[in-house]
């Protein structure tokens, strides 16, 4: 059986003795290092999850950013997997148990070092998703130099039957993305930004253009799935939505509504959209959302989203990583 122990004794012997080393992992440790990642003292990895995982570690990476291993005298003893977004930012999978000090010691060294790798490959920001029960790792991750974002809840809802979706009554019509609209849709999620609830910790840390490039590598881009909500010529809302998961799963990736938008039950009308064009595809509506952005979380409700997992997400900036690089290598900090 796929225990635990099995992860831990079972280990391969290294090539040549390199107790304490951390490093890339070769070919053949991908699997057993991404079993360590998704190991618990009470369960066996699941079997799908190893899967996804061992798909992600094999996505063409730079050749200094990727799966890594710590080795203990006894073989592999911890993994991290960065996986890089288009929007300079990093998601981390880390190993959510740590029988001994050993295993925390070498998995922080493990995450200082790719922080460190991915500052100098130009991404800003890394990021983890921890279970919010694991009081424990969020500790060792506030030590490693993250700091708490916010809880996410993750929503989805199967829309069986088709939805009604009327047509927007004039002046109201939608707009989808083109690259002719690229800079209107880049200034109006700027604009539902202000007084957003949404991770409001996270305003001004990325450029619009970082933003954007994010949203896009969701899924599959298909800019016909891109809105913009306007009134006339001004628009009033975003709505951006991405086929997921072998388009078994619509994302709602973004919806936010310009500040004097809000409160008019407009957010209500373009989840009509996404509910509908969730229906017409047959597959399931899936978000995530700030658990404090209470407006959000209402209007989900009332369209029927239900949750199914929390997650708190853990944040660390590492431009100053890059800063203290280029200060060390010249004694000066460059200009940008
Ligand atoms: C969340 C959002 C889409 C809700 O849409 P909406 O059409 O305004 O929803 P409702 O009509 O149900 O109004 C929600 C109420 O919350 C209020 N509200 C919305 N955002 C608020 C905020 N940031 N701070 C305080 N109150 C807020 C509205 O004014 C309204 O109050 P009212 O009923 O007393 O007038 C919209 O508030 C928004 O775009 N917020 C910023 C971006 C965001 O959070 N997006 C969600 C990403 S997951």
């Amino acid at each position: 059986m796929d225990t635990l122990s099995n992860i831990r004794f079972v280990t391969l012997p290294p090539a040549e003795p390199d107790a304490g080393q951390i490093r890339r992992a070769e070919a053949r440790e991908i699997e057993p290092a991404v079993r360590l990642i998704l190991a618990s003292p009470s369960a066996p990895a699941d079997p799908q999850q190893v899967r996804d995982l061992v798909r992600l570690a094999h996505l063409p990476h730079s050749p200094s950013l990727g799966l890594m291993v710590g080795c203990g005298i006894d073989g592999l003893v911890s993994a991290v997997l960065p996986v890089v977004s288009p929007g300079r930012t990093m998601l981390l999978f880390v190993p959510a148990y740590y029988p001994t000090a050993e295993h925390q010691q070498i998995t922080g060294r493990l995450v200082a070092e790719i922080c460190r790798r991915a500052a100098d490959a130009d991404v800003h920001l890394a990021q983890a998703l921890l279970d919010p029960s694991d009081s424990q790792l969020a500790a060792l991750f506030s030590q490693w130099g993250f700091s708490r974002l916010a809880e996410l809840i993750y929503l989805q809802r199967y829309f069986g039957r088709l939805p009604e979706d009327p047509p927007l009554p004039p002046p109201y019509r939608w707009q989808t993305y083109s690259p002719q609209s690229h800079d209107l849709f880049a200034r109006t999620i700027e604009r539902t930004y202000q007084l957003s609830l949404d991770c409001p910790a996270l305003n001004g840390m990325r450029s619009m253009e970082d933003i954007v490039a994010g949203h896009k590598a969701v899924g599959e881009f298909d800019p016909s799935l891109w809105f913009l909500l306007c009134r006339g010529e001004s628009p009033l809302g975003v709505l951006i939505l991405s086929p997921v998961q072998h388009r078994d799963s619509l994302e709602l990736v973004y919806l936010g509504l310009v500040p004097e938008a809000r409160g008019r039950g407009l957010g209500d009308r373009m989840m009509r959209h996404a509910a509908y064009l969730a229906g017409r595809s047959r597959c399931r509506l899936t978000l995530a959302v700030d658990a404090s952005n209470r407006p959000a979380l209402r209007l989900y409700w009332r369209h029927g989203m239900q949750s199914i997992v929390r997650r708190v997400a853990m944040l660390r900036d590492l431009r100053a990583l890059a800063d203290r690089a280029s200060v060390l290598s010249t004694g000066r900090p460059q200009p940008p």
